[in-house]
């Protein structure tokens, strides 16, 4: 079929979808434009059986879904209605949320129902049910409507009836900041922390803090009590700040100014924020460490000779203290005597996304932060390449990208979790890359497909990834199932005669590669390039990274996504 994508961004969602679709031998093409002229155009080009919006803001235009069958997915459950379905159902302590298949028409998500399926809804952020949940049930649905429904000349999708009682959505407004916002008197920490989760990654919640107005993301409840008042700042820990609650405290781990005139602001370590930007950080000046279990980014659980190594840093980006700091852990660890094995877990919602754009466009001199970054995720890298005493898994439970889908190369075994999308390419940011990737890359996929991943910038779901040797095995997509199925063969891996055949084999490939060519080269020459690009103040990677950290799209759609112009280019060489 030929199936064109209209989406707002090329994100998480629409990545997944289209490789998806073209993985079932689908011809795709991807049009990002709002424009009402471009979406005709693409479909006249594209000729398209099928128009999908994986992820649509605005509105298809009416010439369009009258003349083709165009299906939108609707992050909500049957009859929900509106802009901020998650952020209601977690506002509403729904415990089961899901997501509907819709048919334009002309009222806004009030079409005909193609496909409908719930989940359970896990007290998480926004953002963290979109990635897991919503990404896998929306897929789930287009592959079952492409097999079954659209195959079937008599199937009528039904049309959305409130009179039905098992009809429990409703159409609800946008969300709004007043509706959000935090009253630290009388909320208790729960509630905080749900109104946080129901705006996480956008719009935040908005707040003042001593008289500085910020957005606040990615909230933990602490358990602790506390004699301060409501809201007030008790202490930090990994970049997060612990603020006092009625009957507890909450950690806040990012922020973002508001926009103050004509000053924009990005989110970055909530600290970072107090100390660097708010107008008063003197009246911070007495806060220390605060010990917790529940603020974390770095955690180990040692379990029958297996450490599990999570790094859950705010969106898989690695600043260079987050690396340090992993890197403290991994040599911890190396030491550890009860530890056969290493799996590294990466974060709740991404494996890792590489060095930390946005702490480094904040520092006073991004191209020195930016070198400070590469070297310590390197340093990282290495450690984990040479690691000659455990066997270290690369438990892909989660996207990567950039330096972060590079790094899980160097453990001696790549374990996804299906439907996990990588981007192993640094092109699309002005990089040259490093994390030793020209050493990992092509001695998995060879130098041939090694430079086609890089260069061509698309993004490889888990199982094309195995396929030509990026990643060793695809374990089950279901996130509880992935954990059972990966302790089992991480504890395989701890028995005498598999454990010490494997290290000797991993020892002498490496003494091997090493005479080949010595692994400090690869990093040397990845690192020239890297410097002559930060040292650049006309490199491409300055504006791509602010681009990039302050959201800002160049408008139109890569053509490595556009498949609609290829048949008109073909004729006319034809
Ligand atoms: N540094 C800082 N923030 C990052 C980041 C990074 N390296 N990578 C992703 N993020 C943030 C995004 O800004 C976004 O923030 P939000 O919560 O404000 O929306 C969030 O993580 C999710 O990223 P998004 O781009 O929406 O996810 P996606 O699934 O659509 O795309 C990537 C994933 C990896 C393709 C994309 O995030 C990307 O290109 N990241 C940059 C990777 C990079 O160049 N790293 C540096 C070289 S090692």
């Amino acid at each position: 079929m030929n199936i064109l994508l209209f989406a707002s961004a090329y994100n998480g969602m629409c990545q997944r979808v289209h490789r998806e679709l073209e993985a079932e031998n689908h011809r795709v093409s991807i049009e990002l434009s709002a424009s009402e002229e471009v979406m005709q155009e693409a479909v006249a080009q594209f000729q398209p059986d099928l128009i999908i919006c994986p992820f649509l803001k605005h509105r298809v235009p009416e010439a369009i879904w009258r003349e083709h069958l165009c299906l939108i997915v609707h992050p909500g459950i049957e009859g929900d209605r509106g802009p901020s379905s998650l952020d209601w159902a977690i506002d509403m302590e729904r415990n089961q949320w899901g997501v509907t298949l819709l048919q334009a028409d002309e009222e806004m998500d009030a079409g005909d129902i193609w496909a409908t399926q719930n989940f359970p809804l896990r007290g998480a952020p926004k953002a963290s049910l979109y990635r897991r949940e919503v990404i896998a049930t929306a897929v789930a649905e287009i592959k079952n409507i492409l097999l079954d429904a659209i195959q079937k000349p008599d199937f009528r999708p039904r049309p959305l009836d409130y009179s039905n009682p098992n009809v429990k959505g409703k159409c609800l407004p946008l969300m709004r900041q007043d509706w959000r916002k935090i009253d630290w008197l009388n909320d208790n920490t729960e509630t905080i922390v749900k109104k946080i989760h129901a705006a996480d990654s956008f719009p935040g919640v908005l707040d003042d803090i001593a008289g500085n107005t910020v957005y606040l993301f990615g909230a933990r409840a602490e358990y602790r009590k506390t004699n301060a008042k409501p809201g007030e700042l008790i202490g930090y820990r990994d970049g997060a700040v612990c603020r006092a609650t009625r009957d507890g405290a909450v950690w806040i781990r990012q922020m973002k100014m508001a926009q103050h005139g004509e000053k924009t602001f990005f989110k970055l370590p909530a600290l970072q924020v107090v100390t660097q930007q708010f107008h008063n950080p003197e009246y911070f000046e007495h806060l220390g460490v605060l010990d917790s279990q529940v603020q974390q980014d770095i955690n180990t659980e040692i379990k029958n000779g297996v450490a599990y190594l999570s790094f859950d840093f705010y969106n898989g980006a690695m600043n260079t203290e987050q690396c340090i700091a992993l890197l403290a852990k991994l040599r911890e660890l190396r030491a550890h005597a009860d530890v056969r094995v290493i799996a590294l877990l990466g974060g709740e919602d991404f494996w890792s996304n590489g060095i930390h754009l946005n702490c480094i466009e904040s520092s006073v001199d991004p191209a020195h932060e930016s070198w400070r970054n590469i070297n310590a995720i390197d340093d990282v890298v290495q450690e984990i390449i040479n690691m000659d005493n455990k066997i270290t898994v690369a438990a892909l439970r989660n996207n990567a990208g950039a330096g972060g889908a590079m790094m899980p190369l160097a453990c001696d075994s790549v374990w996804a979790r299906e439907g996990v999308v990588l981007n192993p390419h640094y092109q699309t940011m002005g990089l040259y890359g490093s994390e030793y990737w020209t050493y990992l890359l092509p001695k998995r996929v060879g130098q041939h497909l090694a430079h086609e991943l890089t260069t061509q910038c698309m993004p490889i779901l888990a199982k094309a990834a195995k396929a030509i040797g990026m990643v060793d095995q695809v374990l089950p997509e279901d996130w509880e199932l992935y954990h059972q199925t990966l302790q089992k063969a991480c504890e395989e891996l701890t028995k005498d005669e598999l454990f010490f055949s494997t290290l000797e084999q991993k020892q002498q490939r490496r003494v091997a590669d090493e005479c080949v060519q010595p692994l400090e080269t690869y990093r040397a020459a990845e690192l020239r390039q890297m410097k002559a690009i930060f040292d650049n103040p006309d490199s491409d990677y300055h504006k791509l990274r602010y681009n990039f950290v302050h959201k800002i799209s160049c408008g139109k759609t890569p053509s490595r996504l556009i498949n609609h112009t290829t048949k008109e280019k073909v004729l006319q060489i034809a």
